[in-house]
């Protein structure tokens, strides 16, 4: 039987971390025996919103590295650079006339970035849901592994495919926003205010390039409190946190006695604490983490593996883009 395809993208706007490897790299290697996948670094998209390329090419490296690190086989999925795919560019072009100033106007996303740049509001940062609907329909994909935040543009990607058929011939298939039954984990910064992020507050936010020293302070600066109360409270986020993050890396065993010892009274008092185990999740962190980094500084210490890895992957995603846009332009009726 023929796999489902499913494409998903990465902006290459910083170094990836813990949020992105478990809301969504864990994902992918998951995705890579059961479909036929196609994962790519978004790097135009990034230039929506960073002009200034100075770090850009570093930063789409290690994604490509770091994702193979993290478990996704060149061999199984197409793994590539959108700037490798001229053929997203020719239908974000077609796909562009189909998309209406108003809607791409009324996107959360647009407004948000508009608002934090207002010096910058060009026209490629209004059109990033076409461009983005061009990556998933030029490998007429049906499921795309994203988060909460990208389900607008997801259906703006259906509205476009449907609004093409209808003018042009019913030929592309109607994506969908994909993850597995279980619910999507959030990461929250070790700062307890917000989410890990690409950018911001970084010595709350645990990267994958992270060395071990670098893990141990900021876990051991994560913020915690007196503790509770009274026995089997309710969890504060920023706990909840280094929970979720313990029951991620450490043994069952580790957060278990953790988990006994926040909801138990020692004396009236409750038994946790909060500097035992953060020295743990720290261990257990560190040994998570170093072989992805040592796996991945080895693949981008080796430029001529790392190009032909991504030409292996520009070759696997160029090849299903280029019959799409064949059929493309025959709809339209540009095949003179
Ligand atoms: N917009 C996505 C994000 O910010 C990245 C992205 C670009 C993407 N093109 C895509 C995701 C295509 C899925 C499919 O995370």
């Amino acid at each position: 039987m023929q796999k489902e395809v499913v494409v998903s993208g990465i902006r290459p706007t910083g170094f990836l971390h813990l949020g992105n490897y478990f809301g969504a790299m864990r994902n992918y290697v998951r995705m890579q025996d059961e479909f036929e996948c196609y994962f790519f670094v978004a790097n135009w998209h990034s230039l929506t919103t960073h002009p200034d390329t100075k770090e850009l090419q570093n930063s789409v490296y290690r994604v490509i590295a770091e994702n193979i690190a993290c478990g996704l086989d060149p061999d199984k999925v197409a793994l590539y650079v959108q700037s490798d795919i001229p053929e997203i560019a020719e239908l974000y072009l077609y796909l562009n006339m189909l998309a209406y100033k108003g809607e791409l106007e009324k996107t959360v996303t647009f407004k948000e970035k508009a608002r934090a740049q207002p010096d910058n509001i060009n026209a490629g940062l209004l059109t990033y849901p076409v461009l983005q609907a061009a990556d998933i329909i030029i490998q007429r994909a049906v499921k795309v592994p994203v988060g909460k935040d990208q389900e607008q543009h997801l259906e703006m990607a259906r509205n476009l495919a449907e609004r093409f058929n209808y003018r042009y011939g019913d030929i592309l298939p109607l994506p969908h926003a994909f993850n597995y039954g279980d619910e999507l984990i959030k990461i929250m910064g070790l700062d307890g205010l917000g989410k890990m992020s690409k950018s911001e507050n970084q010595q709350s936010t645990i990267y994958l390039a992270d060395d071990n020293d670098a893990i141990r302070k900021k876990i051991m600066k994560a913020k915690t409190d007196q503790g509770p109360a009274t026995p089997n409270s309710e969890k504060p986020d920023y706990i909840q946190n280094l929970f979720t993050l313990m029951k991620l890396v450490s043994n069952a065993e580790a957060v278990a006695k953790f988990e006994f010892d926040f909801n138990a009274s020692s004396t009236g008092n409750c038994a946790i604490r909060y500097g035992d185990m953060k020295k743990q999740l720290a261990e257990d962190m560190v040994q998570f983490i170093a072989p992805i980094r040592e796996k991945a500084n080895a693949i981008l210490g080796d430029k001529e593996l790392l190009h032909k890895l991504m030409k292996q992957g520009a070759d696997k995603g160029r090849s299903r883009a280029a019959e799409t846009l064949k059929m493309v332009r025959n709809a339209v009726g540009l095949n003179y």
